[in-house]
């Protein structure tokens, strides 16, 4: 499970879907600690790739430094440092060839951005995010943090994880997870060791509905007393299903999320597709957006 290697061929679609969330999150996120004046805030992305695709699209590593480098001048205005924390790790590779390329595609970006270069710090990590997330913790709870979480798989949403971002009130983040993961493989023991979640519940609704349903599973989870909000943001892609899982305490973060959810489909802020069939399937393109003047047009001449 979750052993894929994203870096070795081009982004598809439903990546660069959840990328863009990620960035515009981090766009909206920074000014609320910077224009605080809060001294630091801390950015951790504990699956940070390669930095860029075979086709030189950017991870997300290099679109959170792009985020920090268009608001710059804001973060010197304001005496604020910005701590961007990095890891790789390839799991039974001896040599980190993909660790190595992180560190070289970020010093090439800060080389060409010299006051990104002086208004931000980077820690770099070569760790097991089993073993780091524990370590890390602790300046988590302790600073305004902004947290990706974006795994193969769905391992990292477990308990110790998930309940530990619970208690962080300053913290905001975002998971990857690949939902179908728990469709198919539920009855695993394996599986069902990590999660102490009702599947049988989650799978009562048809295929489509199973990230969203992994969150409603996912918020009983959470003690009766949490001011912890989580929204899904599905991802089709191909036959599987994947999503986002966006969590924030203070009802401003959310609504950053949510405006920036209902921007990417206006049908229902919630999927990059036509999740709960709302539109007449001639009105809709294959990422459940409305058709524009322009595709129906196109769509008129390819019929001619
Ligand atoms: C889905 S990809 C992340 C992609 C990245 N966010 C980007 O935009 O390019 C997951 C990454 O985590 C790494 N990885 C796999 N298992 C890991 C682990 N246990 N701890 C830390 N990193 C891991 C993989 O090598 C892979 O580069």
């Amino acid at each position: 499970m979750g052993n894929l290697d994203l870096h070795s061929k081009p982004f598809d679609r439903s990546t660069i879907a959840k990328l863009e969330i990620f960035e515009d999150y981090a766009q909206a996120w920074i000014p609320t600690f910077v224009m605080q004046g809060r001294p630091s805030i801390h950015i951790f992305d504990f699956f940070a790739g390669t930095g860029y695709d075979e086709l030189g699209v950017k991870g997300s590593p290099i679109r959170i430094l792009d985020k920090i480098n268009s608001q710059v001048g804001n973060v010197f205005k304001n005496n604020t440092t910005i701590v961007v924390h990095l890891n790789e790790f390839e799991p039974n590779k001896r040599e980190q060839r993909k660790f190595e390329l992180l560190k070289e595609s970020c010093s090439t970006f800060l080389k060409a951005n010299k006051s990104l270069e002086r208004a931000i710090q980077i820690e770099f990590y070569n760790e097991d995010c089993e073993e780091l997330f524990p370590k890390l913790l602790p300046l988590i709870k302790k600073n305004p943090s902004l947290v990706y979480l974006d795994q193969n798989g769905i391992k990292f949403l477990s308990d110790q994880y998930f309940l530990e971002l619970e208690k962080c009130k300053e913290t905001d983040f975002l998971y990857f997870v690949s939902s179908s993961y728990f469709w198919r493989f539920a009855d695993l023991d394996a599986f069902k060791g990590h999660f102490q979640i009702d599947l049988e519940e989650a799978k009562r609704d048809p295929f489509k509905f199973i990230h969203k349903n992994i969150l409603k599973e996912l918020k009983k989870r959470l003690p009766i007393n949490s001011s912890l909000k989580l929204y899904p943001y599905t991802l089709k892609k191909g036959t599987n299903i994947h999503g986002i899982v966006f969590g924030a305490s203070h009802p401003r973060a959310v609504d950053k999320f949510l405006t920036i959810a209902w921007k990417r489909n206006e049908l229902n802020g919630e999927a990059n597709f036509d999740i709960n069939n709302d539109a007449p399937s001639s009105q809709l393109t294959l990422f459940g957006k409305k058709k524009t003047k322009l595709d129906l047009f196109e769509e008129k001449i390819t019929k001619l």
